[in-house]
């Protein structure tokens, strides 16, 4: 077995997976969103002590596995390097103490094997990755040979969600409030540029398309004191309508070039229904195949780093 630690951002979480047989035997997970919401996004000096914290209270209920484990790994990077670390630092301290070998683990691979936990890998595969930290689109041809073409040019999709939402008052992480709201919102309300519209590159931008949203949002503080509920759902469903016409727009022009066998949408922000229903329509219409990863398992996870652990360990892969 290998034990995982992801705490690469604002969540605390350890996982314990068979090599053989892939299977999740054990899976932790600590969120830290209470604590952040009031700031309105993560405050890294705060998410390093949190994990502090809890890595330790969940470490200590699958102690009965240790004498099973083979090696331990870890996500290294990228990430909050205060929050990285507490998650290194542990898993330095069982690698020595346990006497197996350690593991570096690439978070955003880590995210593309949240498609294939206690499954089979499935290669060439073409993935959308939309995360609080990253928009991309790579190609990945196996565990260790995936490259990126096409990524964000400024803010990414899910923090577009989280700044939107600090911007009308509500919580973090802004992706599932904003997506909640949007379902009761009227879209064709306001009127927001497409970004990159008229570029012909593969590439996303999320930094324009933020500040139209402030501008309506001023307008209309200058006509009456305070926003209503109403107003709010409109902000969302047009802010939402227009950041996955965005992100339709680009694929259907990869597409258009090279329809992928296999697509998969990753990350915190795939769990967004629309998002997935749109891109699921368009693999309908070039006859590619979807993936997507469980609900469960989109947003950070020691579970996906576990999963691409087995990958490095029969590689003998080691840090
Ligand atoms: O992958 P993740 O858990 O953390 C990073 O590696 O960044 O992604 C978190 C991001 C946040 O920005 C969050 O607002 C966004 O994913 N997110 C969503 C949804 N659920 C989470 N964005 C849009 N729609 C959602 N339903
Ligand atoms: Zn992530």
């Amino acid at each position: 077995m290998i034990l995982s630690i992801e705490s690469s951002c604002d969540d605390s979480s350890i996982a314990i997976t068979c090599i053989k047989t892939l299977k999740l035997i054990y899976h932790k997970k600590i969120s830290q969103e209470k604590e952040h919401s009031i700031y309105g996004g993560v405050v890294p000096e705060l998410a390093s002590r949190l994990h502090v914290q809890t890595l330790p209270d969940i470490l200590v209920l699958c102690k009965e596995y240790f004498p099973f484990l083979k090696a331990i790994a870890v996500t290294s990077e990228p990430g909050l390097s205060v929050s990285l670390a507490q998650g290194i630092m542990m898993a330095k301290a069982l690698s020595l103490s346990l006497n197996i070998p350690l593991i570096n683990i690439n978070h955003l691979k880590g995210h593309i094997y949240s498609l294939f936990i206690e499954k089979k890998e499935i290669f060439p595969m073409c993935v959308l990755l939309v995360s609080g930290g990253h928009t991309q689109i790579i190609q990945a041809k196996s565990y260790d040979d995936t490259d990126i073409i096409a990524s964000t040019l400024d803010d990414s999709f899910g923090e577009s969600f989280d700044k939107v939402a600090k911007m009308l008052g509500l919580s973090y992480p802004g992706g599932p409030i904003v997506e909640q709201y949007a379902k009761k919102g009227d879209e064709n309300r306001f009127s927001l540029p497409t970004p990159l519209q008229q570029s012909p590159k593969i590439a996303f931008s999320y930094s324009g398309l933020k500040n139209a949203i402030r501008l309506k949002i001023e307008k209309l503080k200058e006509e009456k004191e305070c926003l209503s509920k109403k107003d709010k759902e409109d902000l969302c469903a047009s802010f939402q309508n227009i950041a996955i016409k965005h992100i339709v727009q680009k694929v259907t022009k990869l597409f258009k070039i090279n329809p992928p066998i296999n697509f998969a949408i990753v990350g915190g922000a795939s769990a967004n229904i629309k998002l997935r229903n749109q891109i699921n329509d368009l693999c309908i219409k070039y006859n590619t195949n979807l993936h997507l990863s469980k609900l469960e398992y989109c947003s950070d996870n020691a579970a996906m780093i576990g999963r691409l652990s087995i990958e490095h360990y029969n590689n003998k892969c080691f840090s």
